[in-house]
């Protein structure tokens, strides 16, 4: 049965503008900030490969599938869900699935856009040169008072959900295209030289044995559970941005080839910010969990301080790294926005406005916490933990697991099989990764988490 719908959004102008806007969108601070930061807190090498497991057989299966599905209900991922949910004779609760996901996107951009502000902020930190003249205790001392101060940080936050604004209220073509056209070439260029860098540092070999070398002992139910809610983060799964972007698709473009891309280069980006950060980590004699949150802007600065050209390097460094945030904050913004669009016929631009002052007013809270409420605590966490634990390790991992049940059980074959247009056997592979191997990942993780079988 073909697909004849056409969405009201608009599509991407060729195959070559999606892949591009999905890397934006997947290629963002979960490399380059989180991923260290994540291994670093979950003992290193051991946490590296359980990521790439989950990536390789429960992301990619289900990147596939969402981009399908979007593609094929041509809207937001509420209406898109309820569009395949009529289309294949399932209940209108499917619908929820949308609905999660738009909750998720907003959790996420609350801390998302804090962090994407400290970027900003090392932006112009790093042109004023304080960099090479500071001590790494200094550099570290740098990043608390930022923290600390949360008028600099509202400041920061304002600007980027300003920013993200801006774009998703654009439009498509010519708001979301742009963005990431040139971008993406050269944060990857950047991120290679800073691990050309970091090569020919002393502390090179034991981050490559930190990394590379797994000790499974170090292997928890609270690792695993993390590095597949990492795994769905950084490939931007489980809540719906995908599946936005694949609704813009053209019906000409291999949905698994585009796929099999996406997770190559963004996990390629965040292997390579591992290289370039740990390296550093161990050459100035700073313990990797110590950083926290605020790993890479404790410890890329000292780099940028003692390498040649460190200046520029660093300012072009940061720049990059707040377009990487800003590609993927508006493909976090998007889905709900083009919901508002969708059911309250509003234009694209107040629609924006809307979502982008909700995501503005709850990142207020994280920003807070790491100050003035930093002694206020649920469950042992602050409300920039709970947040980005409650959305990254719970939201989209259960998103995830409806994403790949959907596509896996309940779409007809002739629609996913005419979606992906795989030959035999790879409809076979991601059959069986979106009807078996995907959910029992998950559903496993969620259970040993939930009952601790694993110790
Ligand atoms: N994938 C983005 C990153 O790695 C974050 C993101 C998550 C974006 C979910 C959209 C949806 O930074």
């Amino acid at each position: 049965m073909a697909n004849n719908r056409i969405s009201v959004h608009g599509q991407w102008s060729s195959r070559w503008a999606f892949i591009l806007a999905a890397t934006g969108s997947a290629v963002g601070l979960g490399n380059i900030w989180r991923f260290p930061y994540e291994t670093a807190e979950n003992g290193g090498g051991a946490f590296v490969v359980v990521y790439l497991v989950c990536i390789a057989l429960v992301g990619l299966p289900i990147l596939m599938a969402e981009t399908m599905m979007g593609r094929r209900g041509r809207q937001s991922p509420i209406n898109t869900m309820k569009a395949l949910a009529e289309e294949e004779r399932r209940g209108r609760y499917w619908q929820l699935l949308g609905v999660l996901g738009v909750a998720a996107g907003f959790l996420i951009l609350t801390f998302y856009s804090i962090v994407a502000g400290w970027t900003l902020a090392y932006v112009f930190r790093s042109i004023s040169g304080v960099f090479a003249r500071s001590s790494v205790a200094q550099t570290q001392e740098m990043f608390a008072t930022l923290v600390s101060d949360p008028e600099r940080m509202l400041a920061w936050h304002t600007i980027f959900i300003a920013m993200t604004v801006l774009v998703v209220s654009r439009g498509v073509k010519s708001g979301l295209e742009q963005a990431v056209r040139y971008l993406m070439p050269v944060l990857f260029l950047l991120v290679l030289v800073l691990a050309g860098y970091s090569l020919a540092t002393p502390g090179f070999s034991a981050a490559m044995s930190y990394l590379f070398k797994p000790d499974f002992s170090q292997i928890d139910n609270a690792t695993v559970l993390s590095a597949l809610g990492h795994a769905f983060f950084t490939l931007s799964l489980g809540m719906g941005a995908m599946m936005t972007y694949g609704s813009y698709l053209s019906q000409h473009t291999s949905i698994p080839k585009a796929s099999v891309s996406i997770a190559v280069i963004d996990t390629g980006v965040a292997l390579l910010a591992g290289i370039a950060i740990f390296p550093i980590v161990f050459t100035y004699g700073l313990q990797p969990e110590e950083g926290g949150p605020g790993l890479i802007f404790k410890i890329l600065p000292i780099a940028f301080g003692q390498m040649p050209y460190g200046r520029g390097i660093g300012f072009l460094f940061f720049v990059l790294l707040m377009f990487a945030a800003w590609t993927s904050a508006i493909s976090l913004l998007e889905p709900a926005t083009a919901w508002l669009v969708e059911r309250k016929g509003f234009t694209r631009v107040r629609a924006a406005m809307y979502t982008g002052l909700t995501a503005w007013v709850l990142g207020i809270g994280s920003l807070l916490s790491l100050n003035l409420w930093s002694n206020a605590k649920l469950f042992g966490m602050t409300f920039f933990e709970l947040v980005e634990y409650l959305s990254v390790n719970v939201m989209l991992p259960v998103g995830g697991l409806l994403v790949a049940v959907f596509a896996g059980w309940f779409m007809s074959r002739s629609s996913s099989y005419d979606e992906l247009k795989l030959n035999k056997y790879g409809y076979m592979v991601w059959k069986v990764g979106t009807r078996f191997v995907a959910p029992a990942g998950v559903i496993l993780i969620l259970l040993q988490k939930i009952f601790g079988f694993l110790g």
